[in-house]
C-alpha cells in the first residue's frame, strides 16, 4: 500500500491509541534497551515502549502518522525520536537496536525480502525481533498473500530461534474488514 493510501488512512480513520496487547507479553522476556518501531503508525506501541523504559526510534513514511506521534510524545514528554521515511530510504548509519518491532507490516514479496534484510542490518548481536502479524491461513476468505503465516515469517529467519509465540483472534480494518488470527513471534539470533 502506498504512502498516499496511508496518509489518507491516518487523516480519515480513528487514531490507533492503544498499544497492541501482545506487548504486555514480552515485558518480562526482554530487558529495556534501544528499540526501533518500523511502521509505527500513530505510535501507540512506541509510546508504550517509551513508557516502559525503552529508548525508541519510530519510523513511518506517513507524515500524518508521524505528526500524530510527535504531538502525543511531546504532550507526554517522552523521548521518542521520529523519522518520516520509507523503509527503502531509511538511513541510520551504523545504529543498531536491541529490539526491532514490526507491527502488521504487510509487504509484497520483493519489498518484504528487502525489508527483512533491513531488519537484520539494524539488529544488535543479542537483539530480538518482535513480529506482529495476521496469519492468512486463519482466514482463507480474506486471502491476501502479503500476510504471512508464522511458518512463512520464520522461513526468512532460519538462523534465528523462536523464543516466544502467542496468538489471538482479532478484527482489523486496513481499508477493509479483516478478521484473522493475529500472532506474535519473538526471534533471537542463534
Ligand atoms: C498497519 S499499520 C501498522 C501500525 C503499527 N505498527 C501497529 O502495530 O499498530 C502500517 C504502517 O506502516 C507504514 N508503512 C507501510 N509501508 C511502509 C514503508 N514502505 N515505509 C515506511 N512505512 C510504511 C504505514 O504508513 C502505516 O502507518
Amino acid at each position: 500500500m502506498s504512502k498516499e493510501f496511508w496518509d489518507n488512512y491516518h487523516e480519515t480513520c480513528e487514531k490507533w491509541v492503544n498499544p497492541d496487547p501482545f506487548l504486555e507479553e514480552f515485558k518480562e522476556d526482554l530487558p529495556a534497551g534501544k528499540a526501533i518501531d518500523l511502521g509505527s503508525s500513530d505510535g501507540a506501541n512506541s509510546i508504550y515502549l517509551a513508557q516502559n523504559g525503552w529508548s525508541v526510534v519510530a519510523v513511518d513514511f506517513s507524515s500524518v502518522a508521524i505528526d500524530h506521534l510527535k504531538e502525543e510524545s511531546k504532550m507526554k514528554s517522552l523521548p521518542i525520536k521520529t523519522i518520516c521515511s520509507s523503509f527503502e530510504n531509511l538511513d541510520l548509519g551504523k545504529e543498531k537496536f536491541n529490539l526491532i518491532l514490526i507491527g502488521y507490516i504487510h509487504l509484497e514479496e520483493q519489498p518484504r525480502i528487502d525489508f527483512f534484510q533491513l531488519v537484520r542490518s539494524l539488529l544488535e548481536e543479542n537483539g530480538a525481533v518482535v513480529y506482529l502479524g495476521c496469519n492468512w491461513e486463519s482466514n482463507p476468505k480474506g486471502y491476501d498473500r502479503r500476510f504471512l503465516s508464522p511458518t512463512e515469517f520464520q522461513s526468512y529467519f532460519k538462523d534465528f530461534e523462536l523464543i516466544k509465540s502467542a496468538s489471538r483472534l482479532d478484527d482489523f480494518n486496513f481499508g477493509k474488514e479483516y478478521e484473522c488470527q493475529a500472532f506474535m513471534n519473538i526471534l533471537k539470533k542463534k
